[in-house]
């Protein structure tokens, strides 16, 4: 297979002359991919209806001359002046009611006809003309999907969308419990956006809001994918995802109908506060990209030097560049491709550093890239198409978080941070971890299934857990799941709702915890017994119902309570954590929990990374030492090392920031 390397690449920024050097640049950094004209619209059509591609083709036959490929964003997230100011009703309308104005990009309203129309036209046309083109080998739709748009035409919308998806007003009115407040609903038309309104809206309203939003972008989407199978039947169709991380658009339901998910991938950024980078961040966006088709993926943007628009943050290290982009490979990427080839001179984004710096001239950025590309070139299209295999998997339940972001219930919880504290713990050991929808059919091939917080939970959903249990798999359940009903509704039964019997326990009660008030766990068995971790957000009293408690508070009023449990239930075994704790608190549980269910990681240096990447009885492993000091790492058996060439054993000493590729016999 083919592994692709690149960048993001805007020739249409640069004079003429300098195409056939950045081309030259490219080839010699074993480039054989870029992706072009996502922001291009106005030079594509200049004029409503008037195409001009010659200098694209120009661009894309020069770089195939060179061995690179393209493929082709739909440019619709930055639409020219000349669409927009024709119709200003195409501008989104924010939250408190303000239209958005020309100047910016991702600021159509996705609902509206003309806009739609207008997206149709340049997609058909770039379709059409790149249908047969031998060197385009993929679109991207748009750019970064997103935003929400609250004007009359989305509100007209969603009311359309409430219509089919309750039928009646009644059913409406029942499922959101619109009777309070008299909020009760007697002509579609009379139901808000969820603009800002005194204080807050109906719980109902809001998750449906998201939810419509969501499928909104996905129908947009939907709109550009069938033209463009249609017109360019057997290219490709991907989308640029923001990772984990980005959590207004449901990613399993966006990614669906794509032939490979991709995303953007920046660690050093400069509206972080952190000065220290923390790549396990990068490990969850990368899993939850491949989870997202349970496939190889791209990173389309991979950060490739100093980010930033007015302020710029610090320099990616020496090796920083090549390290982080090994990891994306490692997690199961088959492109990588570096936003951007070239600083731009101009334009909001000036200070967002390309591989190239405003010069043009090769530094250490690009020397750091020629060298992968001639890394990749011996090996990448041996490893390109082989997974990571996991044996755990995290549930990402999208109406959990949509109703999160609502309710947080406790302001300091984040469910991110969360589901990331939960995720951490894993990482530190090398265990393979997949992210799951709620859809997932396939659970039994899991050891262990994590379920941060199911705030909102189907009664499908608890069927297929309880059966994923009683079946033999292990469950690890957390704090507010099982509160809500499909319509944001509080359950009327005992917590945690439908999982109370599967989990064998039920909260008796709970406490959300002030910012400067803690508690403690201790835990109660084996080889964890004694250990302590502190807790602050939330505490809840179980009381067990067949289960076996494994920790206990011991302050406030909650001393000596239960805090977690653990349940045998048909062949296997639910835990329950009524915490949210941070990353300590679950490593100390996994420390007890992963070995008495088979799962296993990799065992490394602090700092070392180990992933592997299997396809039909071959294994890699990518061993990436992130530190900044030297590793000693042991490679029991010989194995070929792909990256040096040589076959090795034994004690191997990593660099700061060096990876070995092994190729296990
Ligand atoms: C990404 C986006 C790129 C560029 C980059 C740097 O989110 O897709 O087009 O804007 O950020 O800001």
């Amino acid at each position: 297979m083919t592994f692709y390397y690149g960048a993001d690449y805007y020739p249409e920024h640069w004079p003429h002359e300098r195409w056939n050097t950045d081309a030259k640049m490219m080839q010699a950094a074993g480039f054989n991919v870029v992706r072009m004209a996502e922001f291009a619209w106005v030079k594509l059509e200049p004029k409503p209806g008037e195409f001009d591609f010659a200098w694209l083709d120009e661009a894309i036959d020069l770089l195939a001359a060179h061995g690179i490929k393209t493929v082709l964003g739909t440019p619709t997230a930055s639409p020219p002046a000349w669409l927009m100011m024709a119709d200003e009703t195409q501008f989104l309308v924010r939250e408190d009611g303000v239209r958005s104005t020309y100047g910016a990009r991702r600021e159509y309203c996705p609902t509206h006809e003309a806009y739609r129309a207008a997206s149709d036209r340049i997609v058909a046309a770039m379709a059409e003309h790149y249908a047969d083109h031998p060197h385009v080998i993929a679109f991207q739709t748009d750019n970064e999907f997103g935003d929400n748009c609250f004007c009359d035409l989305c509100r007209a919308a969603f009311q359309r969308w409430l219509q089919d998806k309750y039928g009646s007003l009644d059913a409406l009115n029942e499922a959101w419990g619109t009777i309070f407040w008299s909020h009760t609903y007697q002509k579609w038309e009379e139901i808000p956006a969820m603009r800002n309104t005194a204080i807050a809206h109906n719980p109902g309203l809001q998750l449906d809001w998201k939810r419509f939003m969501s499928d909104t972008y996905v129908d947009f989407q939907q709109r550009q994918i069938d033209i463009l199978r249609a017109k360019a039947p057997g290219k490709l169709i991907t989308h640029n995802l923001m990772g984990f991380g980005y959590d207004k658009i449901n990613y399993f339901d966006l990614t669906a109908p794509l032939d490979f998910t991709a995303w953007d991938n920046y660690l050093r950024v400069f509206w972080s506060d952190k000065s220290e980078v923390d790549v396990s961040h990068m490990a969850l966006g990368h899993d939850t990209m491949r989870s997202t088709k349970q496939a190889p993926f791209w990173v389309m943007e991979q950060q490739s030097g100093p980010t930033g628009w007015s302020t710029i943050a610090e320099a990616p290290r020496p090796g920083e560049l090549r390290a982080w982009a090994y990891q994306g490979i490692a997690h199961g990427a088959d492109g990588m491709v570096f936003f951007r080839w070239r600083s731009c001179r101009f334009g909001t984004e000036e200070y967002w550093h390309g591989v190239l710096d405003h010069h043009g001239e090769a530094t250490r950025r690009y020397h750091e890239v020629v060298q992968m590309g001639q890394e990749l070139a011996q090996f990448g299209g041996l490893v390109a198409g082989s997974m990571p295999v996991a044996e755990t998997a995290m549930l990402l339940s999208y109406d959990a978080r949509f109703g999160f972001q609502s309710q947080p219930n406790n302001p300091q919880f984040h469910y991110n941070q969360h589901f990331y504290d939960l995720y951490r713990g894993l990482w530190q050991r090398n265990v393979a971890v997949d992210i799951v929808s709620e859809q997932e059919q396939h659970l039994s091939q899991y050891k262990l299934v994590i379920v941060p917080a199911l705030y909102v939970l189907s009664e499908q959903t608890a069927h297929t857990l309880a059966e994923y249990v009683r079946a033999g798999g292990a469950l690890l359940v957390t704090a507010r799941s099982g509160v809500k009903g499909l319509a944001n509704e509080v359950v009327d039964t005992r917590l945690p709702g439908l999982l109370r019997e599967v989990c064998g326990v039920r909260v008796e009660e709970y406490d959300s915890m002030k910012p400067d008030q803690h508690n403690r766990v201790i835990f109660d068995v084996d080889a964890i017994k004694g250990k302590e971790a502190e807790l602050r957000v939330w505490a809840e009293w179980l009381e067990p119902e067949g289960a076996q408690s494994i920790a206990h508070y011991s302050e406030d009023y909650l001393a000596g309570q239960s805090a977690i449990t653990i349940n045998e239930f048909g062949a296997g075994k639910a835990v329950y954590a009524g915490v949210w704790g941070d990353s300590e608190l679950f490593d100390t549980l996994y420390e007890w929990l992963l070995p008495q269910i088979g799962v296993e990681g990799i065992a490394a240096p602090q700092g070392v990374e180990v992933v592997q990447r299997k396809q039909g009885g071959q294994t890699f492993s990518f061993v990436i030492n992130h530190s900044q000091e030297a590793r000693h790492f042991i490679i029991g058996e010989e194995m070929q090392e792909l990256i040096s060439g040589k076959a090795i054993k034994g004690e191997i000493i990593l660099p700061p920031l060096e990876v070995l590729v092994l190729q296990h016999n």
